[in-house]
């Protein structure tokens, strides 16, 4: 291969610029040519690609968001809009493509190189921790850190007013973050949509027989969890006639910005370059995930398809920790 592609896709994550260097510093030195596409499937299409090399990704390991832009992309899911973009790529004479990104992103990735036959390696940015195929994807680390750092001021001011906060989480469809943060965080309840059981223990331990006599409480929320997000529990609590003062605090969008911690540059790096490697060796359509400290690859159809579920010992200490 002469000449590869990357881009970052869907939602951004912090670590995505760490991942895009170590790319870009990975192809150099395989003397392979390397531009990156701005805005993901959207750049694709509207032909928005630039060159990059070594010092394009000067000074980007630390900072947050993607200087490749992001964005999700309705037209790529047409086949029209699939064809402008291999048409652009073929026309850049691009060979090869690394994404950086989530589950859409890489169901966008498998269905063009089953179209077209662009060979394509991922490299996992999300900070939902969703994908099957890698213990930890990028950006999951430092969106969890963000999340207890809340959790920790937010602590103090539930402390001085004896209150109970329920603290929404990001995850639409997965409760990582949720667990993560709260076993961190100390929580006394943790809601996410993998678990119906966990609704029952909360109901119990505020307003049930095993009602706690806690001063004040945590509770951390999923926004995907199946009651709505904490704006919601919150009044159905309040119908149930729940003796407490509950505040709600939506942590959203600050979980996907800030600085990468170690953790996540580290990771970043690890699988930006290994997705440049793999791709050069011939693979394609596969993600480069981590599963015990090991690079490994894991094809699209399964990283998609299959469920990463999550570790029952986690949610165990919560009940263990709740005596
Ligand atoms: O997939 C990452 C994520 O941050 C989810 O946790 C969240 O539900 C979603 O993206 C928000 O997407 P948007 O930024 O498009 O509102």
């Amino acid at each position: 291969m002469k000449k590869i592609a990357v881009y970052t896709s869907g939602g951004d994550s912090p670590g995505m610029n760490a991942c895009v260097r170590a790319v870009v510093r990975t192809a150099m030195y395989n003397q392979v040519d390397i531009v990156g596409i701005v805005r993901g499937y959207s750049g694709m299409i509207d032909n928005d690609i630039v060159e990059l090399n070594s010092r394009s990704v000067s000074n980007i390991i630390q900072r947050g968001g993607t200087i490749l832009k992001t964005a999700r992309s309705a037209a790529f899911m047409t086949p029209e809009g699939r064809l402008q973009a291999y048409n652009n790529l073929k026309a850049h004479g691009i060979e090869g493509l690394i994404c950086i990104g989530g589950n859409g992103s890489f169901t966008g990735a498998k269905l063009f190189y089953e179209e077209y036959g662009i060979p394509c390696i991922g490299a996992p940015g999300t900070i939902d921790n969703d994908l099957y195929g890698t213990d930890f994807t990028i950006g999951f680390d430092t969106a969890v850190n963000t999340a207890v750092d809340a959790i920790d001021k937010i602590r103090d001011t539930a402390d001085s007013h004896d209150r109970v906060f329920f603290v929404e989480v990001m995850g639409r469809h997965s409760g990582y973050i949720a667990l993560a943060a709260g076993v961190a965080g100390g929580a006394e309840s943790i809601l996410i949509p993998e678990s119906a059981e966990d609704w029952h223990k909360m109901i119990d331990f505020f307003i049930g027989d095993h009602k706690s006599k806690k001063a004040f409480s945590i509770v951390v929320v999923a926004e995907g969890e199946e009651h709505g997000g904490a704006m919601q529990i919150v009044e159905q609590l309040k119908a149930m006639d729940a003796q407490f003062d509950a505040r709600v605090t939506i942590l959203g969008h600050i979980q996907r910005g800030g600085s990468p911690t170690a953790y996540d540059r580290v990771l970043a790096s690890r699988l930006g370059n290994a997705a440049v490697e793999a791709l050069l060796s011939g693979e394609a359509n596969k993600m480069a995930g981590m599963r015990n400290n090991m690079v490994v690859l894991t094809s699209f159809d399964e990283a998609i398809n299959k469920t990463k579920h999550l570790n029952p010992d986690l949610l165990r200490l919560v009940d263990v920790f709740n005596c």
